[in-house]
């Protein structure tokens, strides 16, 4: 079974058959898994994007979405995550997305679930989904990844996409520096990475890639004011005038307007935050596809294209 719960779990060559399909749903490539199956999205912590856009790929590729609320659900009972899930593969569920706010949550899962399981954040561990999308914008923008300096900054050690986006980039070829305040940098699972200050990283940077600053994962209220982190860790204007002239921006969102970024840099010229989002869709249904691909045939269309 194909689950996917780490983007360090996918070989290279996985990653590039995943960007492959994704490039080919965003030119409207069909694929369909033979016979009805059924979907369920378990988001024990909030999301926009990803639960959105896992919703509108499992519907673009024909699945039944089996709508679950954990507010609404036996959970508030008690259930443990385990029962859920198994309770949910018994009454017939395909295929589940699951975001939780423990680290590793799966770990719990694997080899006692018969359904492929895709994760969609896990605490401050990982969301490979994410990183996915962020390695297709990158690669739509420059057709490589060997060689591109990438420099993630900000919230590091709360940040899920920190670390998948650190290996999977790293893998390919790119380089990876690490700005922000150093109070929230993660020595152990980071050591290796460099860190730089951001005046330097912002000036040599190919892609700059902001993060958000995750007030919910902070046990102490954090010293800086919005204003104090923007001057000294955010991409002002003044940040953005020294970037290459080529160089993008990206981050995860939601974004802290005013905080990470300047308000008007989300929507400009050098930003694919928005292209990030569209993204998101195309990569998700590629992961879905491998993921039914291991239980069940599917059917590609090749000749049926939207355009
Ligand atoms: N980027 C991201 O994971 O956003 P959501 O929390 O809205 O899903």
């Amino acid at each position: 079974i194909n689950h996917l719960f780490t983007t360090n779990e996918l070989k290279v060559e996985e990653i590039q058959q995943i960007l492959a399909d994704a490039m080919k749903f965003s030119e409207g490539m069909v694929w369909k898994p033979e016979g009805q199956m059924f979907s369920a999205n378990l988001f024990f912590e909030n999301s926009t994007r990803t639960k959105c856009s896992f919703e509108v790929a499992e519907r673009r590729l024909g699945l039944s979405v089996i709508p679950f609320e954990v507010q609404t659900s036996s959970v508030q009972k008690g259930e443990t995550l385990y029962d859920t899930v198994k309770t949910l593969e018994a009454i017939g569920v395909n295929t589940l997305v699951i975001r939780h706010g423990q680290d590793r949550y799966f770990d719990e899962l694997v080899g006692r679930v018969n359904i492929p399981i895709i994760n969609g954040g896990d605490g401050c561990g990982h969301h490979p989904t994410q990183s996915l999308l962020d390695l297709l914008t990158i690669y739509q923008e420059f057709g490589r990844f060997a060689g591109l300096k990438i420099a993630i900054i900000g919230d590091i050690r709360h940040s899920r996409v920190a670390r998948s986006n650190a290996d999977a980039l790293t893998r390919l070829g790119a380089e990876v520096v690490f700005s922000g305040p150093e109070e929230w940098f993660d020595q152990h699972s980071l050591s290796s990475q460099k860190f730089k200050p951001i005046d330097e990283a912002v000036l040599q940077a190919d892609v700059v890639m902001l993060l958000r600053v995750q007030h919910e994962r902070h046990q102490k209220k954090g010293s800086f004011t919005a204003a104090d982190y923007h001057r000294q860790f955010g991409l002002t204007l003044d940040r953005e005038k020294q970037m290459m002239s080529h160089a993008i921006i990206m981050h995860p969102a939601p974004v802290n307007r005013n905080v990470e970024i300047a308000d008007s840099l989300v929507e400009c010229k050098r930003s694919r935050i928005f292209k990030q989002m569209e993204n998101g869709v195309y990569v998700r249904m590629a992961v879905l596809k491998r993921s039914l691909e291991s239980i069940q045939g599917g059917y590609t269309n090749e000749n049926s294209y939207s355009e």
